[in-house]
């Protein structure tokens, strides 16, 4: 059983709270997971200063391992030389080198994928045909592991309270090729808005084959939350095995200073 904790777009910079972020810290604490995910906007406007936070905020996990991806707030909207010669330059200078990143951690291998694409689609990303290749040849090299996990900053299928502008481009097609690769199970953010669906509601021939399940954090740390998560913070925590994957949202409660658990959600069964 592999225990995740799932959160995103904490936008270190105006939006970012301080008070729930050292929630957050206390739910690592508390939950004790083998793997962090935090998937994507780090930042709010990709500014030195807001991901020397987010660096620092980063090594107050200690020995956990977390695994992170670009956000389009990454990377600097209003700064147009910079964004168009060196779009990542603070992102891989602070936070890491490699856009594409694959992490093994007990029998499930996590793969991060860069959705952002600097010139167009910066709201609603791009996934290049290299990256799938980088995808294939990870699940090449790791074919004992038991659990494939993609994380991604930007949304396959869009959350149920509508939206499906939201979605990336190609978003069918996408999901037939990680379908193909056998993906078990998608991690994404930038909706601030937290919801579990799968592949099979843009896909409806992946019910009988292949479904993916496709989770999303809301903001985790700043005021950036959208429709039923206006003004609010939530994250999840999410215990994996072979067969079954339980996903338990956790909302910031002011009077509790803390994260709090919501209903768990069964989002897959292989038995
Ligand atoms: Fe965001
Ligand atoms: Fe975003």
């Amino acid at each position: 059983m592999l225990t995740v904790l799932h959160g995103s777009d904490v936008h270190f910079g105006k939006p970012h709270r301080p008070n729930v972020a050292a929630g957050f810290l206390k739910l690592v604490q508390q939950v004790s997971p083998d793997v962090v995910v935090l998937a994507g906007d780090l930042t709010q406007r990709a500014k030195v200063r807001e991901y020397e936070q987010a660096r620092a905020y980063l090594r107050e996990f200690g020995d956990v391992p977390v695994v992170v991806t670009p956000g389009n707030h990454d990377i600097p909207l209003y700064r147009v030389y910079e964004r168009l010669f060196a779009p990542f330059r603070n992102y891989q200078e602070f936070i890491c080198q490699e856009l594409d990143t694959a992490t093994q951690v007990g029998g499930a291998v996590f793969v991060a994928l860069n959705s952002v694409h600097p010139h167009r689609g910066l709201v609603n990303g791009r996934i290049a045909e290299h990256q799938l290749d980088f995808l294939a040849r990870i699940f090449q090299e790791t074919s004992g592991a038991d659990v494939r996990i993609v994380v991604m900053h930007h949304a396959l299928a869009p959350p149920p309270d509508g939206g499906l502008d939201a979605v990336i481009p190609r978003n069918r097609d996408l999901l037939d090729r990680f379908r193909e690769l056998e993906v078990d199970l998608i991690l994404g953010g930038h909706l601030h808005r937290g919801f579990v669906t799968s592949s099979s509601e843009v896909r409806p021939d992946h019910r009988d084959r292949g479904d993916i399940a496709i989770v999303h954090s809301g903001t985790a740390t700043s005021s950036r939350g959208r429709a039923a998560e206006k003004g609010e913070n939530s994250v999840n925590v999410l215990k994996i095995d072979r067969k079954v994957i339980e996903v338990t949202p956790y909302w910031y409660l002011e009077h509790m200073t803390g994260f709090v658990a919501r209903e768990p959600i069964r989002v897959r069964s292989g038995a």
